[in-house]
């Protein structure tokens, strides 16, 4: 699939843009702080409903305006959609598709998809186990739109549960040990466990299914540079479970046994919240071990096992690089040039032109002072 249009009102830094695009590479080029990023942070929220840079809408909107609206026609094996959004912080975003305003901002996810390669990507590495849930939950959500449902339900339960937690916590408190009604915790942890089994059981699949992608990208990527092992770790025992089924029963025994802890400390404390991914190279988790290049190369290689899964599922991602190339040596940007190179749309950003590899030549717009031109033939 391929982006034939973006247009912008009052996003970021741009009161209006219209940015005609065509398959194959484009590259954005222009001075720091110009509005580069911008442009494909726009389409990487119509793909995904959130922004790869911030958790909050308010930013996105221009500063002095109301709301932002981003536009695109998504072209999918010769079939176009027009898929419009209206961000107004604080209240919830309005879709249209195809100009029909009879849809939820739900319905926009799967019309687009792609995958961003970005510098804050080095933090799946080096951050939070939060950071790699995240990209397990947008991946699971970009192969089947359906699990932002799922992961909506799970949030959901586990907010009434948590509230449950700490009245009971500070009721307990209050009443020097005792006291705080328990029956309808019972009720939570149905809840809880059924809708983090599902969970559970489709980031174990997806991580079998990433696994040999991540080794091959990242030994194309680092020859030579070691091998690569995902790990999902459970926050509750009893193994690895292999069906939802058993998810299910794990998580319910492990609310049980861990009931006192959580009363007392008024938080769920397992469940796949908690639960992390470990990434490691060689022996050793790359997280606080592994070279900066190295977090760089696992971090790259995420991304494609990424583009490599979603094109096996049928209707190509559109590839976004955004200011990559600039923290890669020349060896490592010329591979990963030529692993993205045939892709069926990829947009590149650059602070300077030489910094977009040969293999990459193609479009190009000029990105400065709130204007983006075509600047080729
Ligand atoms: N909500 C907003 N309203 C107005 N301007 C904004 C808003 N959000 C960001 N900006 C401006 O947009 C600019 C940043 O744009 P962007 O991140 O796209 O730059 P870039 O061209 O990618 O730069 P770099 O090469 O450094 O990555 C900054 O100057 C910032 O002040
Ligand atoms: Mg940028």
């Amino acid at each position: 699939m391929h982006v034939a249009h973006l247009s912008l009102a009052d996003f970021r830094s741009y009161a209006r843009a219209e940015v005609p695009l065509d398959p194959g590479v484009t590259a954005f080029v222009g001075p720091n702080g110009q509005g580069k990023t911008n442009l494909v942070e726009a389409i990487g929220y119509v793909a995904t409903l959130g922004s790869h840079r911030v958790a909050t809408d308010a930013p996105l909107i221009r500063l002095g305006a109301e709301r932002a609206v981003i536009r695109t026609s998504v072209v999918d094996r010769g079939r176009s959609t027009l898929v419009e959004l209206e961000l107004t912080p604080g209240k919830a975003n309005r879709a249209r598709i195809n100009r029909s305003d009879n849809v939820r901002p739900r319905d926009v996810l799967g019309l687009l998809r792609t995958v961003l390669f970005a510098p804050e990507d080095l933090s799946l590495v080096k951050g939070d186990p939060g950071e790699r849930r995240r990209f397990l939950d947008e991946l699971l959500t970009a192969r089947a739109p359906r699990m932002a449902g799922v992961r909506q339900d799970y949030e959901r339960v586990l907010k009434q549960r948590n509230a449950l937690l700490k009245t009971a916590a500070m009721a307990r408190r209050a009443g020097g040990g005792k006291g705080a009604d328990l029956s309808t915790l019972e009720v939570w942890d149905g809840h809880l466990a059924r809708a983090g089994a599902e969970l559970t059981a489709f980031r174990i699949q997806l991580v079998a299914a990433l696994q040999p992608l991540v080794a091959a990208a990242y030994g194309q990527l680092a020859p030579g540079g070691g091998d690569t092992a995902l790990e999902y770790r459970s926050s509750f025992e009893g193994g690895l479970p292999t069906s939802r089924e058993q998810a299910e029963e794990q998580l319910l025994n492990a609310l049980q046994a861990i009931r006192k802890q959580e009363v007392e400390r008024g938080i769920t404390l397992v469940g796949p919240h908690r639960d992390e991914l470990v990434l490691k190279l060689g022996p050793l988790p790359a997280k606080g071990y592994a070279s900066h290049g190295e977090s760089w190369s696992f971090a790259l290689a995420l991304r494609l096992a990424s583009y490599e899964l979603l094109r096996a599922d049928g209707g190509e991602p559109v590839l976004i690089l955004d200011d990559v190339f600039a923290e890669l040596d020349a060896a490592r940007r010329d591979r990963l040039a030529e692993l993205v190179a045939d892709g069926e749309q990829v947009l590149v950003t650059a602070a300077v032109a030489e910094d977009v590899p040969k293999a990459l030549a193609g479009a190009r717009f000029t990105v400065a002072d709130g204007a983006v031109r075509r600047i080729d033939a």
